[in-house]
């Protein structure tokens, strides 16, 4: 479908990319090449997301949970695969004005890692383009207690009162730092569930599950999703 056949194109699209491992699998490969593929899958998306006119694409890279899958996965996720992303697409991400974010903990992430995560960061700060959130070390209640953490202190301080905090302050002090809510938040491969992706920005966001494993979906795939929004009537609690 070409670009200009979409309507009502959703401002924040949020992905939960599931199903490298099981992609490999079916190909008696290893899992990491399975992840390999995803970034391929990824690459189109991104470039297509800012091409159709999506605001912020946010896309779930590496959750708090999946530090428990084998040590060579792990490795291969965080110190060789996102690192030569971030490495080989920088340029072109710059080039197409977007605004690379990290969502998520990177502090505590290995030093070559974060050295090119900054760069990739710091390089497109100023971007006007796609904002395009990476989800990397993600907890969705991992965020929720740091906000938690940064307001109580602000409360201790002085700097606001108990009574100050409401639902907008508070997404401020989320990872999204009050960015809009997701509109749609699409997941591949069949699962039907958020595992801690957003959990208080998907509040009122349509959901889309697709049965495709996440290295085969493809920009036909996300128009389908986005038709399929354009469709549906959000009521936010009113009638
Ligand atoms: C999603 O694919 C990518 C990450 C979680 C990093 P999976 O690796 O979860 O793939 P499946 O679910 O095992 O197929
Ligand atoms: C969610 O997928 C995390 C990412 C896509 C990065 P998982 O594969 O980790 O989720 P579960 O374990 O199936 O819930
Ligand atoms: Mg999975």
């Amino acid at each position: 479908m070409n670009e200009q056949k979409l309507k009502n194109i959703p401002e924040h699209v949020a992905l939960i990319m599931d199903g490298n491992g099981r992609w490999a699998k079916q190909r008696g490969l290893p899992r990491t090449l399975g992840h390999k593929a995803g970034v391929e899958a990824l690459k189109e998306i991104v470039r297509y997301s800012s091409n159709i006119g999506i605001r912020i694409l946010t896309v779930y890279a590496f959750s708090t949970e999946n530090w428990a899958r084998p040590a060579e996965e792990v490795d291969y996720l965080i110190n060789t695969l996102l690192v030569e992303y971030m490495k080989k697409e920088l340029n072109e991400l710059h080039k197409n004005n977007v605004r690379i974010k990290i969502l998520g903990d990177i502090d505590s992430l290995p030093d070559l890692t974060k050295k090119q995560i900054i760069e990739a960061v710091e390089t497109t700060k100023n971007n006007m383009g796609l904002k395009f959130n990476i989800a990397l070390n993600y907890g969705g209640r991992k965020e929720i207690i740091d906000a938690i953490r940064k307001i109580t202190n602000m409360v201790l301080n002085g700097m606001i009162y108990e009574k100050d905090i409401d639902e907008e302050l508070f997404s401020r002090y989320l990872y999204t730092e009050g960015d809009k809510d997701p509109d749609l938040i699409i997941r591949t491969s069949g699962e039907m569930r958020i595992s801690n992706f957003l959990i208080w920005q998907s509040a009122y966001s349509e959901l889309y599950f697709s049965k495709k494993l996440w290295p085969d979906f493809r920009k036909e795939d996300l128009d389908e999703a986005i038709n399929e929004y354009a469709r549906r009537e959000r009521r936010f609690g009113s009638v």
